[in-house]
């Protein structure tokens, strides 16, 4: 049974979507989800799906040790970011395979302050005409880690950041699971 983790700090959409693509999969759990804010719609979910999870505090993943013992007992297997909004340390990063979804078409828009809607008000004050996703690795450099799918979306004419969030999300679901599924093949 391969076991894990989902990171999430937001809404949780993803969170929710992995959860049920892998509900009836007898061989992938959601062990445990980690979370940063105690506002998040995520923890909600954990609660509905009594999946166990843990707050998080900046600090204790900054000086991840006792999170990759605990990470280590549960048997971890892959660690997903589903909106997960603190830095990833390197300590977690060698010690598990990650990853990530970005809601841009990576190199474009992604770094720094680049998360949530500022992705999307970015690409069209830049009349992009065409957004995305981007599944990836993480690794040490934010946002650069191997590109393992992108998939695009047409910017329609008077495309707002809350329709093309829309568009994105859906796409989002369509393909993370297929994406996961395929990593833990190779674990
Ligand atoms: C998604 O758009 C994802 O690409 C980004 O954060 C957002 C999380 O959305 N990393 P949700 O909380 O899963 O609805």
């Amino acid at each position: 049974m391969k076991q894990i983790s989902i990171f999430a700090s937001g809404m949780g959409s993803n969170a929710k979507n992995i959860i049920e693509h892998f509900r009836h999969d007898p061989y992938t759990n959601i062990n445990l989800i980690i979370c940063n804010n105690k506002n998040a719609g995520v923890l909600k979910i954990a609660e509905q799906e009594d999946i166990p999870y843990l707050m998080v505090k900046k600090s204790e993943l900054e000086k991840p040790f006792e999170l990759i013992c605990l990470f280590k007992n549960r048997k971890i297997d892959l660690i997903v970011l589903a909106g997960f909004l603190l830095k990833i340390p390197s300590e977690l990063i060698q010690a598990f395979p990650i990853l990530n979804i970005h809601p841009s078409l990576l190199p474009k828009y992604g770094g720094k302050g680049m998360y949530g809607t500022h992705v999307h008000h970015a690409v069209l004050e830049n009349n992009e005409r065409v957004s995305g996703i981007t599944i990836h690795r993480v690794n040490e450099v934010y946002d650069k880690g191997e590109i393992l799918l992108q998939k695009e979306v047409t910017i329609a004419t008077g495309e707002t950041a809350k329709t093309l969030q829309n568009k994105i999300h859906k796409l989002e679901h369509q393909y993370y699971p297929v994406v996961i599924a395929e990593i833990l093949k190779e674990i």
